[in-house]
């Protein structure tokens, strides 16, 4: 998305307890084409509910004042045992956090809140955590159920107040928020964007461009722009995240995976491995046991599975020589 049509915060703006009520009326969007100068929010504790939270590690902590107060935060709501949406998200945020370094937990702050925390206890959000290789600086947090629903529903009102989301009016999905508390910029982003894009506007865009923008070095590090085959393209977007060749990730590393499986099962693999895990495929089940993660069905059409599985047989091809021996092999 374009800064262009993102709005900033209006300090005008009402707030307080008639924002509810007001919702939905046109007059109170803000207008989308120009970008604001950011003033200082309005919004403070009368707006976001500062709610108890618990984190991974038992710690208890207060929303507004502990987690978003001052702050460039990305918030997103999870629950550790959805397997298809969340792991992708979660995936993709871990590029984000390693893109930003040790910004994250410095002054960039992650969080991630369950919305089933009945089962999401400190430990299986520690568990959780583990699994997905989440640095430091990026928090996961349970809490009181009825509180955690006003909070999303709080969040999600606002951002749609603040953000006239044009491309996608219908979109009431709210799955990750980044913001900066005090200038009062927010936004509704998806999880699934460009890792770079959300990087540089939690990095940079988020702080004004205030800060040393060690963010570049980064872009120079992104995966140059040429002509790249459809099956490549797909990798990028739909299985980086957790693969990679040559070394593990979140789920296995996929070099020489073409020489290892039979081909109907990798094609079959692509296109139903919830099915696959369900039917108790007996290598579907190891490396589940493995990984722990269920690899998410990504609804492939039969082309993209054929161009997957050229684009992987090429890598394949181009790093034969490359250091293969992986003694824990399966
Ligand atoms: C959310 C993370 C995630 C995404 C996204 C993902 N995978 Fe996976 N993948 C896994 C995990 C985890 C496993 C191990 C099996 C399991 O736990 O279900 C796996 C297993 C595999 C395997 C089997 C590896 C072997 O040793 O036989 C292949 C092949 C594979 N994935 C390819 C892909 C491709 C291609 C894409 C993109 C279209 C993709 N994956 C997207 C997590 C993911």
């Amino acid at each position: 998305m374009q800064l262009s049509s993102t709005v900033a915060a209006d300090a005008n703006h009402h707030h307080g307890q008639n924002h509810e009520k007001h919702h939905g009326h046109n007059q109170l969007k803000s207008h989308t084409g120009s970008i604001k100068k950011p003033k200082k929010s309005r919004w403070g504790t009368d707006y976001f509910p500062n709610i108890t939270l618990i984190t991974q590690d038992g710690k208890k902590v207060k929303f507004f004042d502990d987690l978003i107060k001052d702050k460039v935060v990305a918030i997103n709501f999870i629950f550790t045992s959805c397997d298809d949406s969340c792991p992708l998200e979660t995936a993709r945020l871990r590029q984000v956090q390693k893109i930003l370094g040790d910004r994250v937990g410095r002054d960039v702050f992650m969080y991630s809140i369950s919305i089933d925390p009945k089962v999401d206890t400190p430990s299986v959000l520690t568990e959780y955590m583990k699994k997905f290789k989440v640095g430091p600086g990026w928090t996961f947090l349970t809490g009181n159920e009825e509180e955690i629903i006003t909070l999303r529903r709080k969040l999600g009102l606002y951002i749609e107040e603040i953000q006239n989301d044009k491309e996608n009016p219908d979109d009431h999905n709210l799955s990750l928020v980044i913001g900066n508390q005090k200038t009062g910029r927010w936004m509704k982003r998806s999880p699934f964007e460009n890792p770079y894009v959300l990087a540089s506007q939690l990095g940079d865009w988020l702080h004004n461009w205030e800060r040393k923008p060690d963010m570049h070095k980064n872009y120079a590090n992104a995966p140059k722009v040429r002509q790249i085959s459809p099956g490549e393209a797909l990798f990028r977007t739909r299985c980086s995240s957790c693969h990679s060749y040559g070394k593990d990730g979140v789920g296995p590393d996929l070099l020489n995976v073409t020489k290892k499986r039979d081909r109907a099962w990798l094609t079959r693999w692509l296109q139903e491995p919830d099915k696959m895990l369900a039917e108790k495929d007996p290598l579907a089940l190891r490396l589940f046991e493995r990984y722990k993660i269920p690899m998410p069905n990504m609804r492939l059409t039969p082309k993209d599975v054929e161009d997957m599985l050229s684009y992987m047989e090429g890598e394949d091809a181009r790093l034969e020589n490359a250091t293969t021996a992986k003694a824990e092999d399966l």
